[in-house]
């Protein structure tokens, strides 16, 4: 990107993370700090109380998930890490967005049906303007870009449909944020989105790679029809957890295929394919894991680089939250 980006996203607070949070998501934060873009990444602390209604393993995760930020390769100079909770700007933008924001559409979202069909006795109303805090959370800052993964996709659409309209409406207000070019799913060990919230099928990336090993050679899902090493196998269509996720991070098979081909021609088995995945799995994970162990007590540290990470965040945020409320007739008296 030639021009200077102003990057946002944030994560939920509703466990540890996996490794399909450090694909999607966590491995794109980094590489946009590194490019020395104006990085903003938060903990979505109030998105979580929608699923998670246990106070202490709140404020835990929370803490967690910002040694997990800086790990990564985050670090409060190249980055703003803030609780969405410590800028109560966010949530009266989510206010005031709510006011003009037509309720069918949130509605007809596909994460919010998803979310319903999981919880059909909590359908909460923080559950159904849970995108209009997240359009919130990205337009208080003015994002150009916001680095998710491909489940997010509809979230983000409407946040630049309610970016637009209300630019319409009030004149020029919020820049338009954009996409990653490329979004990914990272597919669970059995072969569907890999999920904190989901049936077990997640790798922690704090996990031992020992664990990963065991846990991707017992339960990940290869082709079903492929009995014996020496049967062909489908790795396209009918591999769902093995084969996707090398395409991911197994370097130059996106281009190559050459795993592909040896599945396909009954050179490679199922175990070593598996063992060559947990082997690149490792090459990312190892010097994450390294740094970790490292900041595992340092808990006031990460309280610290929220602290003044929040107070950073609330004063670019305010500015907006300030031109919104007088576009909208709304005067502090
Ligand atoms: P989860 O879906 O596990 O509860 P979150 O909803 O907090 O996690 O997601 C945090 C970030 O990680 C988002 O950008 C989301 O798109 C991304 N993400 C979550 N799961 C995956 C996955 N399986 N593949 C790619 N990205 C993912
Ligand atoms: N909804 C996102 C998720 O479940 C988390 C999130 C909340 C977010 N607000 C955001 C992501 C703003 C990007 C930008 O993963």
């Amino acid at each position: 990107m030639d021009t200077i980006a102003t990057v946002l996203s944030g994560i939920r607070a509703t466990g540890r993370l996996h490794f399909g949070n450090y694909i999607g998501a966590v491995r794109h934060f980094v590489t946009h700090q590194q490019q020395g873009n104006r990085c903003m990444y938060f903990i979505a602390d109030l998105h979580t109380l929608t699923t998670l209604r246990n106070p202490e393993e709140l404020r835990g995760n929370v803490i967690e998930i910002v040694k997990d930020y800086l790990a990564a390769g985050l670090n409060p100079e190249g980055s703003i890490i803030y609780a969405q909770s410590s800028v109560p700007e966010i949530s009266e933008l989510s206010l005031l967005l709510s006011m003009v924001q037509p309720l069918g559409e949130l509605e007809r979202i596909p994460t919010f049906k998803d979310l319903v069909r999981k919880n059909p006795d909590n359908v909460t109303l923080g559950l159904v303007t849970y995108p209009v805090l997240m359009a919130a959370d990205i337009l208080g800052p003015q994002a150009t870009l916001v680095p998710v993964g491909e489940d997010q996709i509809p979230n983000l659409e409407l946040a630049r449909n309610m970016a637009r309209r209300f630019n319409e409406r009030f004149g020029q207000t919020f820049a338009l944020p954009e996409m990653l070019e490329e979004m990914v799913k990272v597919p669970g060990l059995d072969g569907e989105k890999m999920g904190k919230s989901e049936a077990d099928n997640a790798i922690d990336i704090n996990s031992s790679i020992e664990i990963i090993r065991k846990r991707y050679l017992e339960r990940g899902i290869t082709d079903p029809q492929r009995l014996r090493a020496s049967d062909p196998g489908d790795p396209y269509n009918r591999c769902r957890s093995i084969y996707p996720l090398h395409e991911i991070i197994t370097p130059g098979e996106a281009n190559g295929r050459e795993i592909a081909k040896a599945c396909i021609a009954a050179h490679i088995g199922c175990v070593e394919c598996k063992k060559r995945l947990v082997d690149n799995i490792a090459v990312i994970l190892e010097p994450f894991q390294e740094h970790r162990a490292a900041l595992a007590n340092q808990n006031d540290y990460a309280r610290e680089v929220l602290h003044e990470g929040g107070k950073r965040a609330r004063r670019i945020i305010k500015e907006t939250v300030e031109r919104v409320r007088d576009k909208m007739g709304i005067v502090m008296y």
